[in-house]
């Protein structure tokens, strides 16, 4: 999983309560482990590296080394770091007003949610949240409740084998990742599992007693492996053969990161409901959970809600963010360095790389073996940031902004990368 960090946490370790300083000579980044691992929960591990400072494509740790960001928080730092338009935004809305709750409405969320509808080009309408999972959450919720006031009755969820779609209950409910969801269960919902990609099952899945079909275009978590040409045609048909939702999570995938607005853009599939975070805010907290047509209008007023959904600040930066990737435009730079990195990772032939898939600035370097921890590990001490995904993968999802010549500082290293990982 993304969350998982090379260096595991010692919760048994003697470690100091207070602030300590380098002055003993201990690194700060070593410093600031120790005290994250005596303060935080240990579900995430202690992180590698203890990052200070973002600028464009790089970012710098506590000590001072820098490193290439091709992971970006996780494909969420579309702008990269510190952008002049993302800074002007998010200052000049806190300094207006940062906060206001739904019992007031304001300018930010009323516009992000028409520019969100025109870039889709659908009618609907939009609920904001403050995460993908929260995104989700909102859309089992949706779907649950337009099918019951239409049919009485159909509670069915349709999720596929090795999705990601969220921690929270109802999220993890249809997140068909074993090893995390099974400590938790069981859930309140009744979920139908298929098989990532095959289309029969698929079909065969989708019954009149399906509420809603829940995918992502390609599975993000499990590896970067996108669903096959015609599976989500097959989807939209099946779903709207039986009357079910067909919901796309399109959280990591959506704007930009494959060089399209939203990924089923590219496949010319349209789904009832789509859902959004990540690379929406370009680093301030938000998600969206887009109705379409009929699903704009499936809750009634009271059925949904949340304090900060739709904050101001974070939508003022996905305005920005939007506004940014059209005037500079960042869908041409992901599909253009994008290239260059599949072409360049493909051309690279050492035992430790087996391929690379993937679209956009999305992508994985496939390994022969479990190799990803040390290579990540080798990328890492020669200045370079990438997410051992799975075990035999490591994900690229660097800002959108990446350049040709940094993609061309990557491609130089890597093969040295996978050498050192090798002799590891
Ligand atoms: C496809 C997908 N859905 C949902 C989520 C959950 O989003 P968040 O971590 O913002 O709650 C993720 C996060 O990795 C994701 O990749």
């Amino acid at each position: 999983m993304s969350e998982t960090s090379a260096m595991p946490s010692s919760p048994g370790a003697a470690t100091p309560r207070t602030p300590r300083s380098s002055a003993d000579g201990e690194k700060r980044g070593s410093a600031l482990q120790k005290r994250f691992a005596a303060a935080l929960m240990p579900n995430y591990g202690v992180p590698p590296v203890a990052i200070a400072r973002g600028q464009g494509s790089r970012v710098w740790d506590l000590d001072g080394k820098e490193y290439l960001d091709l992971i970006a928080g996780i494909a969420v730092s579309a702008l990269g770091h510190a952008h002049p338009a993302l800074v002007s935004a998010v200052s000049a809305q806190v300094a207006k007003v940062a906060h206001t709750s739904n019992l007031f409405l304001h300018e930010p969320e009323v516009a992000l949610a028409e520019k969100l509808l025109s870039l889709l080009g659908e009618d609907g309408r939009v609920f904001f949240s403050n995460s993908g999972t929260e995104a989700n959450e909102a859309a089992i919720k949706l779907v649950l409740r337009k099918q019951a006031a239409a049919t009485s009755g159909r509670n069915v969820i349709v999720a596929a084998d090795h999705s990601f779609h969220g921690r929270s209950l109802g999220s993890l409910a249809i997140t068909g990742k074993e090893s995390i969801r099974a400590p938790f269960a069981p859930f309140g919902l009744t979920v139908r599992w298929v098989p990532y990609g095959d289309a029969d099952a698929l079909a065969a899945a989708v019954t009149p007693d399906v509420a809603g079909v829940f995918l992502e275009p390609t599975l993000g978590e499990s590896g970067v492996i996108p669903a096959p040409a015609g599976y989500l045609r097959a989807a939209r048909d099946a779903a709207t053969a039986a009357g079910a939702a067909l919901v796309l999570d399109e959280i990591q995938s959506g704007i930009g990161r494959t060089g399209a607005w939203f990924a089923c853009q590219a496949e010319g599939i349209v789904p009832d409901v789509i859902t959004l975070a990540k690379g929406l805010g370009g680093g301030l907290p938000i998600g969206a959970c887009i109705g379409i047509g009929e699903y704009g209008t499936g809750f009634a007023a009271g059925d949904h809600g949340s304090t900060f959904g739709g904050n101001p600040v974070s939508c003022a930066a996905a305005l920005a963010v939007i506004d940014t990737i059209v005037a500079e435009g960042i869908l041409g730079n992901v599909i253009k360095v994008g290239a260059q990195l599949i072409d360049g990772i493909a051309a690279i032939d050492h035992p430790l790389l087996a391929g690379v898939r993937g679209s956009g600035l999305w992508l994985a370097a496939v390994l022969s073996g479990d190799h990803s921890a040390p290579v990540a590990v080798a990328a890492r001490e020669r200045g370079f940031l990438v997410n051992p995904v799975q075990p035999d993968a490591i994900r690229i999802a660097p800002p959108l902004i990446l350049s040709a010549a940094e993609a061309e500082e990557f491609l130089t290293a890597f093969p040295a990368i996978l050498d050192a990982a090798r002799g590891a």
